[in-house]
């Protein structure tokens, strides 16, 4: 399964991407989650013990001259996999996680370990990987750089005004080349009867999952906890289980 979280900030991307990560390492193998939101978030709610995975510059090669394809690759014999396997951070219920996008260090590391970021994201194996992506939901280029991998596309969104209108938006931008297989919506922090409709009709996207807002979701936050380890008899858990059964049936 490939899926990826998009949607506006504080929406609930993180703390939905990172429980349904675990989760979807727990019925389903391997996991990679892949952050690619400068703010951190991705490794609290998954619960790995660091905010920064970045790949290293050793990885990474630069092209020679007269070479075609990309100006940096992963260093020659380097597989995706074995980047995934060497590189990405170890969390539980055999998640790995990947963070793109730290805005610190050399702008040429930074520059190496995005091309490499991308390289991993298009050739590790469907056969044996699932990803789950938490991507930034503000621009256009951070969706079409970063979501491609994805073939159903999530967009977590709150029934407010603000959220509702960057869902509409981002509903319309999910047109990345290959097209996902679909793009739908997960209301959450869903508080009244009629808020999965309002996201519904507001959006224009099928709503495969409707998350209740739930204080223990706010309570694992305070404690820097992943949410499904600090509540996981909690509402919002159950919920993104639902969601993962619903996909499970479709894909
Ligand atoms: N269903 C929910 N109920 C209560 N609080 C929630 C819920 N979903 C998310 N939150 C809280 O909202 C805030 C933003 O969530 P986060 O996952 O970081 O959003 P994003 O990654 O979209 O920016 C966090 O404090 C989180 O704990
Ligand atoms: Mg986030």
């Amino acid at each position: 399964m490939r899926v990826a979280f998009v949607g506006k900030g504080g929406a609930g991307k993180s703390a939905i991407a990172g429980t349904f990560a675990r989760l979807l390492a727990r019925r389903d193998g391997p996991v990679l989650a892949v952050d690619s939101d400068p703010m951190p978030g991705l490794a609290f709610s998954v619960g790995v013990p660091v905010t920064d995975a970045p790949i290293p510059d050793e990885a990474v090669q630069e092209r020679a001259e007269g070479e075609e394809g990309p100006r940096f690759r992963l260093r020659e014999g380097l597989t995706a996999a074995e980047a995934v396997q060497r590189y990405a951070a170890a969390g539980p219920d055999g998640v790995r996680f990947l963070q793109f996008g730290k805005l610190r260090g050399s702008s040429g590391g930074l520059l190496r370990s995005q091309f490499a970021f991308r390289q991993i994201l298009s050739s590790l194996p469907e056969e044996g990987w699932n990803v789950v992506g938490d991507l930034p939901g503000g621009t256009r280029q951070a969706f079409f750089g970063w979501g491609g991998y994805a073939r159903t596309i999530l967009v977590v969104v709150e029934p407010t005004a603000k959220s509702l209108l960057s869902a509409r938006r981002l509903a319309r931008l999910a047109t990345v080349d290959p097209p996902p297989d679909a793009v739908v919506a997960v209301a959450n922090k869903v508080r009244e009867p009629g808020d999965v409709e309002l996201v519904a009709r507001r959006t224009g996207l099928e709503v495969v999952a409707s998350v209740p807002w739930d204080e223990a979701l706010a309570d694992a936050e305070r404690q820097g906890r992943a949410p499904i380890d600090a509540a996981p008899d909690s509402a919002s858990v159950a919920a993104v289980a639902s969601l993962l059964d619903r996909l499970g049936k479709v894909s």
